[in-house]
């Protein structure tokens, strides 16, 4: 029997800018301290206008197709995972196929929730596969998101921006899902929300962390029950991060399931047993997300692109959890398990190479970015040179309201 469906190909795309932590917690008047350690963060990268979430979605796509030598003709169903789309209903799904020159025969959408969308679009492309509908095709499932929530905001050192895209298949080169334990949990919370008329999040910060732990707890126990030695048996835990330090969080919340009761810093014992399960399971794939900061629907993907560039050869043939979130509240607890020669696809799904390329912009630079990026929709034309950028795919502007992309 075949292994089960899962990810076959896996890159991540993202801005030519980012912001140096150091130099946000300085002019906001803040001990950097609370930024790197408190909230785990280096770097966030920060999106011009020019750079939109149909182009981090076609740049992640076309390196991923392209990386692992799938032909596009191969690809059924395509679906974007965003919460930051570019239009009230035509999908960015939409846009890519275009720009990717897609099969018309061909299903493509998008899915909201929050940061819950790729997931969601995961899950179904492994339930289409398992149908038989797919009959022998892939799909493509892209996570695009910018992360906006305001100058001089509390959430503001929790931005960042980029897409993960990744392809999924029936045997799987770089994880297949086990789809006896996913897990989901759903309720109904105001922990962050994005209103229509609103370019910017609101959350209710310290109460999203609250409701996040909540669905970790219930995603997990719908998908292996009330177990004890879980963690025991697994080779790594990947999370969804909207700020390095919630990974560390969510350790805790399961390490203190399987314990059946609270862990706390005051009690050395345990809070050495804690320290040392986050570090050999968690900690060490976080660094792209601290580079990059939060991606929303594909934080998670970030950190699994993190454990393949540096671990797929030890971890090979090893289980693996998965947990994603989405405000408001969705989530989904699940198993993989990595692929056996997953180690041979480490070049391609390695964004080193484009993060070293960034542009370390200042403060100011920062704030006109932003202050420039609420009038994006509307402008006739943008210019990406004047951005500092070119060789990509861009959004130059809206004539007639329509939306027009090009290459420089
Ligand atoms: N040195 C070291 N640590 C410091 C420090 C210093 N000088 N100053 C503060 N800290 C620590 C604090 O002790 C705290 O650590 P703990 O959480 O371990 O206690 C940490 O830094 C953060 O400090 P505060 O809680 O005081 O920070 P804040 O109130 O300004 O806001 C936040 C933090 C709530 C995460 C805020 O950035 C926010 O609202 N972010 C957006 C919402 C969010 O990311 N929610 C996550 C769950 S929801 C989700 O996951 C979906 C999603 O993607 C949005």
């Amino acid at each position: 029997m075949s292994n089960p469906a899962g990810i076959d190909a896996l890159a991540f795309a993202g801005p030519a800018g980012f912001v140096e932590m150091t130099d946000l917690a300085s002019a906001r008047g803040v001990d950097p301290g609370k930024y790197l350690k408190g909230l785990g963060q280096r770097r966030m990268a920060i999106a011009s206008p020019c750079e939109d979430t149909v182009t981090m979605a076609a740049d992640a796509a076309a390196r991923a197709l392209h990386g692992f030598d799938i032909d596009p003709a191969e690809i059924g169903t395509l679906i974007v995972g965003t919460e930051t789309g570019v239009d009230h209903s035509k999908p960015v799904a939409v846009y890519v196929h275009e720009l990717l020159g897609l099969d018309q025969r061909c299903r493509t959408f998008e899915t909201k929730h929050a940061c819950y969308g790729a997931m969601a679009g995961l899950t179904a492309s492994i339930d289409w596969i398992g149908s038989g509908r797919a009959r022998g095709r892939k799909a493509l499932v892209i996570a695009s998101d910018i992360a906006r929530y305001g100058l001089n905001t509390a959430g503001e050192p929790t931005q960042g921006a980029g897409a993960v895209a990744m392809v999924v298949s029936e045997n799987p080169r770089l994880l297949s899902i086990d789809p006896t334990r996913i897990g989901d949990y759903t309720r109904q919370v105001m922990d962050f929300w994005r209103p229509l008329y609103s370019k910017y999040a609101f959350a209710d910060g310290h109460y999203s962390i609250q409701c996040y732990l909540d669905a970790l707890t219930g995603a997990r126990q719908d998908a292996v029950g009330e177990r004890s030695d879980l963690l025991a048996e697994l080779g790594a835990c990947l999370y969804h991060v909207p700020f390095v330090k919630m990974a560390f969080k969510a350790h805790q919340r399961q390490l203190e399931m399987e314990r059946g009761g609270p862990l706390s810093k005051d009690h050395n014992e345990s809070w050495r047993l804690l320290t040392d399960s986050y570090q050999r399971l968690a900690a060490p794939w976080l660094g792209l997300n601290a580079e990059i900061g939060n991606i929303y629907t594909g934080s998670l993907f970030l950190a699994l692109i993190d454990l393949l560039r540096q671990a797929a050869e030890s971890l090979a043939d090893r289980e693996v959890s998965l947990f994603s979130y989405g405000s408001g509240c969705g989530a989904t607890f699940c198993i993989g398990r990595i692929g056996e020669d997953a180690a041979r696809w480490r070049e391609a799904l390695d964004p080193a190479d484009q993060l070293a390329a960034r542009r370390r912009l200042s403060i100011d630079e920062y704030e006109t970015l932003i202050t420039a990026t609420e009038q994006a929709d509307t402008a006739d034309q943008l210019d990406p040179s004047s951005y500092g950028l070119n060789g990509g795919l861009y959004y130059v502007g809206t004539r007639d309201h329509c939306r027009q992309y090009s290459r420089s």
